[in-house]
């Protein structure tokens, strides 16, 4: 890489800001040609600007080759209309970048076992990836509320996939795959629903281009099921909008705690937004408690999949499990250490 990439940094509001500074600290001690530029989003764009997606701070999206995102929601702005509520930031960027993969990986690191609900032997095992379809599904169908004849309210969402959004996604699962232990889970309803399919049928269809990887098919209520049971047993998951989301926040409590879980949306040039799981945790905001960890592991991630940067991105991720195993633990992982504290151990550890 010769030239500078330019990564937006969009804090947000409640811990956001402080976990992202944490992120931004480990990637400019790597000394990669990065140029960093910041924009408010969310309820700090609200109080400054009157809106939480300002266009200056979506043009600052739209110009980067990358962005890494903290998190946003404000308890002080509940009462405002929905189109002015921060969250619709996180919304907004997605649907404007057209980001359609999210790629959630949840693995344990050593010695976390005990922050799992899971028995530790099987918490031990999980090393997956969720790859969920996010442009699509029963979120952006045909929706509504009606009154019946009868006079009952009606309220109904359409469920719907083309083939051309099911065999993108099917790549991005298959390519997952390819760089991990080579199986990939595809998740339906296909007993019940003519959307799933249609996603097993072109799914089966794509296949035949990535001969090196397993492909099985499982039903979402099995798939939660053995999520819980023997989650070891899953390298890649590729499934739907709607049931990506519920398995990928299922897999992660898995593995200990929200603070441990990054995730990237990319779109079809792989320009993404990463930001960790968690939202904005107004209960803990400014106390300096917040976990960085899933904010950093964020950033490793943008490395690799925007950037094209493994090398980097693995030491990242080397360098939170070493940080770990000296035992530094910040309070969601039964530690004392501050968020700035934990960030240090990454940095010393790099
Ligand atoms: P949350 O994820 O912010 O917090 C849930 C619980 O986990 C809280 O007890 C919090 O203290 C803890 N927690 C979260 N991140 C942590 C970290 N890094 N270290 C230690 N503990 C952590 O979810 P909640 O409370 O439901 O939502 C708070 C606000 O965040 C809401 O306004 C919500 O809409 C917004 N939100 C935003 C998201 C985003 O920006 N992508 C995602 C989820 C929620
Ligand atoms: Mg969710």
């Amino acid at each position: 890489m010769t030239d500078t990439k330019l990564i937006a940094i969009l804090p947000g509001d409640g811990i956001g800001p402080e976990v992202t500074a944490e992120a931004r600290r480990v990637l400019e001690a790597l000394a990669l040609p990065l140029a960093f530029e910041e924009a408010p989003v969310g309820g700090a764009a609200y109080r400054a600007s009157g809106h939480p997606l300002p266009a200056e701070t979506l043009d600052l999206a739209r110009r980067a080759d990358a962005i890494l995102f903290g998190a946003v929601g404000d308890p002080a702005f509940d009462g405002l209309e929905r189109a002015l509520r921060p969250e619709q930031a996180i919304l907004g960027l997605r649907k404007h970048l057209t980001t359609f993969a999210n790629l959630r990986p949840a693995r344990i690191f050593a010695g976390l076992e005990d922050a799992s609900t899971l028995k530790p032997e099987v918490a031990r095992a999980i090393d997956l990836v969720i790859v969920r379809e996010l442009n699509g599904d029963v979120y952006f169908g045909d929706k509504g509320r009606r009154t019946t004849d009868a006079g009952l309210r009606e309220g109904h969402d359409l469920m719907r996939y083309d083939e051309a959004e099911v065999r993108r996604i099917a790549h991005i699962g298959f390519q997952t795959a390819a760089k991990r232990r080579g199986k990939l889970c595809s998740v339906d309803k296909a007993n019940v629903l003519e959307t799933s399919q249609l996603w097993r049928d072109v799914v089966i269809e794509v296949a035949a281009e990535y001969p090196q990887v397993e492909l099985t098919h499982m039903y979402v209520d099995n798939a939660a099921m053995q999520l819980v049971r023997n989650p070891g047993a899953f390298d890649t998951i590729v499934t739907g909008n709607l049931f990506g989301d519920i398995l990928s926040d299922q897999a992660s409590m898995c593995v200990g705690s929200i603070g441990m879980l990054p995730s990237a949306s990319l779109d079809a040039d792989a320009k993404g937004l990463y930001e960790p799981i968690h939202g904005s945790a107004p209960d803990i905001a400014g106390q300096g408690k917040a976990n960085p960890c899933a904010a950093i592991l964020s950033a490793a991630m943008l490395l690799r999949h925007s950037l094209a940067l493994p090398e980097p991105a693995d030491r990242i991720e080397a360098a939170v499990a070493a940080a770990l195993a000296t035992g530094v633990r910040t309070p969601d992982l039964g530690g004392t250490a501050s968020t700035r504290t934990m960030g240090d151990a990454v940095l010393a550890a790099l």
